[in-house]
């Protein structure tokens, strides 16, 4: 087999073939995955759906899995693997409005913990007929475009991160008290260096920055839409239809991500997930 790399995108994303991810990577091999996601932030491998012990072995040819906050998430033999149900099983779970649904929300995984995962790896194991894209957008070239005087603006700046945040539509799963006391709000940089490239990306997790440290409510309300509607816009994006099977590497330090929520309620949407552990953003 040949390893081959293709764009997915202009903005951000690769596919992958060539590969055989139930054996260690070759040296060459190893470099050039590693470079393609540094610099596409995305990589898509198709597969067929996987155990989740054999999911599991293939996230960690890319970094240390981290356990997932809720519990009820994490799957009963193998832990580090999250399992994730987004059907709608009754028409009254999906609201005429799909911004409500908590999913439909930019974000990026776990920045409500001090050190949030670097990476995500998600694979497809059910899919509706329609709908159900997972959109991506690309914070590192958004944090590029930015006018001198915002990049001016968020230099420095620091961010409330909390569980949840009223400025998101929808609202977060309930905690238990455990998975509380492990969530306190955390602060991080609102213009964050990525440890392996030394590029700037916004960091701004639309679902759980609450808002900009030493800013009045309404200041901070203003940077944070002026930011939110800069870096979500269509330049910025690439929207992944899936195929039962793939496997989607990203990079939350410099991405954001949420579904496409309009698909037809009863028909299954499931995934299986890996959090790869990161570092504090600076
Ligand atoms: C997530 O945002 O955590 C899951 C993404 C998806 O279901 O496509």
């Amino acid at each position: 087999m040949t390893l081959e790399i293709r764009p997915l995108s202009d903005t951000l994303g690769a596919e992958v073939t060539g590969l055989d991810l139930t054996q260690p990577l070759g040296e060459a091999d190893a470099a050039a995955v590693r470079e393609a996601f540094l610099d596409r932030h995305l990589l898509c491998f198709r597969s067929e759906p996987l155990s989740p012990a054999d999911f599991l072995r293939i996230a960690r040819l890319f970094g240390e899995p981290q356990l997932q906050l809720l519990r009820h998430r994490r799957h009963g033999e193998v832990p580090e693997v999250s399992m994730l149900e987004s059907t709608y099983k009754r028409p009254e779970d999906k609201p005429d409005d799909l911004a409500l649904v908590r999913l439909s929300g930019w974000h990026t995984d776990d920045s409500y913990f001090a050190t949030p995962a670097k990476a995500t790896m998600l694979q497809s194991l059910a899919l509706p007929s329609s709908g159900g894209e997972t959109r991506f957008c690309n914070t590192r070239r958004a944090y590029e475009m930015l006018d001198d005087s915002l990049k001016a603006r968020i230099e420095g700046a620091r961010a409330v991160h909390g569980y949840d945040t009223p400025r998101a539509p929808g609202r977060a799963e309930t905690r238990t008290a455990e998975e509380a006391a492990e969530t306190p709000d955390v602060l991080h940089p609102l213009a964050r260096t990525h440890e392996d490239t030394g590029r700037k990306a916004i960091y701004f997790n639309p679902n759980r920055t609450d808002r900009v440290v030493g800013l009045e409510r309404a200041e901070s309300d203003a940077l944070l839409d002026g930011l939110y509607s800069h870096m979500t816009a269509d330049r910025f994006r690439y929207d992944h239809s899936w195929r039962l099977g793939d496997i989607l590497l990203w990079d939350n330090r410099c991405l954001l991500h949420s579904v496409n929520t309009d698909f037809p309620v009863g028909e299954e949407r499931r995934h299986q997930r890996v959090l790869l552990k990161g570092t504090k953003p600076v």
